[in-house]
């Protein structure tokens, strides 16, 4: 089925996981006006997508230095041969400037196209699949949500103007050999997950998926390795119950201060 859309003269395509970058998403097509909000979980099974608005966007979080890999494959099949504006607004946890940038140029590449315009922005990490550091309290990550809004309105003036060229740095260190071991092992990677006795079967984490990888059988989860690595069942399990490894149990789970359980839930609506 081809998916055509064509209601506003800017598109945002995005993806998130834990709701950093939804709320990005949110903010920027409040400022802008005239920009719609397209979940990728919901088109990424469609066999062929036609973007025809004036301008797209794609806004996501980075994985590994990069992209999430739906959000990759989802850049390979989308025709963007109609649009004339390009940008890319990447949500992180840590510093520096990763390797996002340009492996999403070489994407763009066999398609004639580059980003005219790349941000990152700092929010927070709620990686919490290694080590034992504890979370951010909640002041932090209010902060740092605060700060990263507050950084949109220089943004929003760049892609209202249509400049070209703006914030496209990216690290020159070659990490396409990490980047290509994480996409081989991602979607195995929930053989990791299980539950321990919290889990009352309720069935959030079979609704929060956005890639529908989770199944309740017999009221407990079972995962159906076609993971992202997203973090959105551990992280919004209402009892916690979920783990990975050795290192969540006993450790703070992050849920987006503005953003609600059902919005993560409708990510994956076909639209
Ligand atoms: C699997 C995974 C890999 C990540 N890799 C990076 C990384 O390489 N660099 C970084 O700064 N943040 C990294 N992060 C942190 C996320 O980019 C950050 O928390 C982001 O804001 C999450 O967005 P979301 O809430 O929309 O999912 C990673 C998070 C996950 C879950
Ligand atoms: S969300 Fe948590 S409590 Fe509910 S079924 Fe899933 S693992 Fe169990
Ligand atoms: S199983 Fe969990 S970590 Fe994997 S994609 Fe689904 S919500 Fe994300």
């Amino acid at each position: 089925m081809i998916k055509i859309t064509q209601n506003t003269k800017t598109t945002i395509y995005y993806f998130s996981g834990t709701g950093n970058s939804l709320h990005m998403a949110k903010t920027l097509k409040e400022k802008l006006n005239d920009c719609e909000l397209i979940p990728i979980a919901g088109l990424i099974n469609q066999d062929s997508i036609i973007a025809t608005s004036e301008k797209v966007g794609f806004v996501f979080p980075v994985y590994n230095w990069a992209l999430p890999k739906i959000v990759a494959d989802f850049i390979e099949k989308i025709d963007l041969s109609n649009i004339k504006y390009i940008f890319a607004l990447c949500t992180k946890g840590g510093p520096g400037r990763q390797y996002v940038i340009p492996m999403m140029n070489s994407l763009l590449k066999p398609k004639n196209k580059q980003l005219d315009a790349a941000f990152l922005i700092k929010v927070f990490s709620a990686f919490i699949l290694a080590g034992h550091n504890p979370m951010h309290s909640k002041e932090k990550q209010l902060k740092r949500i605060k700060d990263a809004e507050l950084k949109l309105d220089k943004i929003v003036e760049i892609i209202r103007n249509n400049e070209k060229g703006k914030g496209k740095k990216g690290s020159i260190i070659p990490m396409k050999g990490t980047y290509k071991s994480f996409i081989e092992k991602v979607n195995t990677e929930d053989e990791n997950y299980y539950t321990d006795e919290k889990c009352n079967g309720c069935g959030i984490c079979q609704k929060i998926c956005p890639v529908d990888n989770i199944k309740l059988v017999n009221d407990k989860p079972e995962w159906q390795h076609k993971c992202q690595q997203c973090l959105c069942c551990l992280h919004y399990c209402p009892q916690k119950a979920i783990q990975f490894g050795e290192y969540t149990p006993g450790r703070e789970r992050y849920n987006h201060p503005h953003i609600k359980v059902k919005e993560l839930i409708n990510q994956k609506q076909v639209v």
